[in-house]
C-alpha cells in the first residue's frame, strides 16, 4: 500500500486486513495500553478545509502510536496566501514529514498530491470526490455493530451529490454485495458513475426521494449533511436544508435491529432524541476514527 485516494485502492482482502489490523489496535485507541510503533515518525496533516473529526483521529492515532505531528488547520496562516501552489507545499512537506493526511477542496487534489510526494498521501476528502478513511471507519463500524459486512440493506440519505462520503462508501459496500438504497432531495441525487456501478453489480435498491419509502427493509441508516459550502446558489441550499430529520417518529417504521450512522457534523439532520436510542451509532463511529487510522499509519509507515 503507498497512498490512499480512492476506496477503488482497497480490494476487499485489503479492507478486511486493515479493519482486522484495527480491532487490534483497539486497547492502545482507548489508551488502555501503549506503544511505540510508530516512535521518531512525523505525520503532516495539511488541511486546506474545516475538521474536527478526521484531523483529530488522525492527531490522536499517529500520536498514540508513539509518533509526531505537523500541520496545519486552515490555510490562512500559510504560504497559501501568497500563492504558492499545492505542488510546491506538498514538495516541501513531504521532506518534513514520513506521510501527508491532506484535505482540500478541489476534486482530485490528493491525487495530484501524489504526483509531487515522495512520502504517502492519505486523502482525507478531496472537495466532492471521495472520503475513504472515512469509509474504512464506517465499514469498521458496520462489521462491529451488526457483525458482518455483506447481506446488509444499506440507506444513504441525504445529499448524495456532493457528499463526498457516500460516495466512497456506496462502492465499497458494494464489493461486499450489500443492497444500496439511495435517498437525497431532488437535485442532489448520488452521481451518475456511482449509480451505474451499483446498477451494473445489481446492487442498487430503490433511488427516491423520501426515507419512509425504504425505512422498513433497511438494516442501517447512514444520514448525511447537507453540504453547504458545495453549492453555487445559497437560494438553492434553503430549498432543501432540513427536509429530512431522522426522528423517533422516522426510527419507529424501521426495524428494531436498525442502526443509524452519520459521518458527522450533523445540523439538524438526526434530532437530538435519537442519541439516546438503542440505534445511534454515529459517536461510537467517530471514535472508531482512531483505531482505524492507527491502522492505516502503521501499515504505510512500515511500523507493521
Ligand atoms: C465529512 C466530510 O468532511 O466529508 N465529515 C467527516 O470527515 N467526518 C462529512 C461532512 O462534512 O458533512
Amino acid at each position: 500500500m503507498r497512498h490512499v485516494i480512492t476506496v477503488h485502492d482497497f480490494p476487499v482482502e485489503k479492507i478486511i486486513e486493515v479493519l482486522d489490523h484495527a480491532e487490534e489496535m483497539l486497547p492502545v485507541a482507548r489508551g488502555e495500553a501503549t506503544s511505540d510503533l510508530l516512535r521518531g515518525k512525523i505525520l503532516a496533516c495539511i488541511f486546506y478545509e474545516p475538521s474536527t473529526r478526521t484531523r483529530l483521529s488522525f492527531e490522536t492515532a499517529m500520536q498514540r502510536l508513539g509518533g509526531g505531528v505537523i500541520g496545519f488547520a486552515g490555510a490562512e496562516a500559510t504560504s497559501v496566501v501568497k500563492g504558492e501552489t499545492l505542488a510546491d507545499t506538498i514538495r516541501m512537506v513531504s521532506g518534513y514529514a514520513d506521510a501527508v493526511v491532506l484535505r482540500h477542496p478541489r476534486e482530485g487534489a490528493a491525487r495530484l498530491a501524489t504526483e509531487f510526494s515522495g512520502v504517502p498521501i492519505l486523502n482525507a476528502g478531496d472537495g466532492a470526490g471521495q472520503h475513504p478513511t472515512q469509509t474504512l471507519l464506517d465499514l469498521f463500524t458496520i462489521r462491529k455493530e451488526t457483525g458482518r459486512l455483506e447481506g446488509l440493506t444499506i440507506s444513504l440519505v441525504g445529499d448524495l451529490r456532493y457528499g463526498r462520503t457516500v460516495h466512497s462508501l456506496a462502492i465499497a459496500l458494494s464489493k461486499f454485495g450489500n443492497t444500496i438504497n439511495l435517498v437525497s432531495p431532488e437535485g442532489l441525487e448520488m452521481p451518475s458513475e456511482v449509480v451505474s456501478y451499483l446498477k451494473g453489480k445489481g446492487l442498487l435498491g430503490k433511488a427516491c426521494h423520501s426515507p419512509e419509502e425504504v425505512i422498513s427493509g433497511t438494516d442501517i441508516l447512514y444520514a448525511t449533511r447537507i453540504q453547504k459550502e458545495r453549492f453555487p446558489d445559497l437560494v438553492e441550499y434553503e430549498r432543501v436544508a432540513g427536509l429530512y430529520r431522522v426522528d423517533p417518529a422516522l426510527l419507529s417504521q424501521g426495524p428494531e435491529s436498525m442502526i443509524v450512522m452519520h459521518p458527522l457534523p450533523r445540523v439538524n439532520e438526526i434530532a437530538s432524541e435519537v442519541d439516546e436510542m438503542p440505534q445511534a451509532k454515529y459517536f461510537q463511529q467517530a471514535f472508531n476514527g482512531v483505531p482505524v487510522r492507527m491502522a492505516l499509519l502503521s501499515m504505510l509507515m512500515g511500523g507493521k
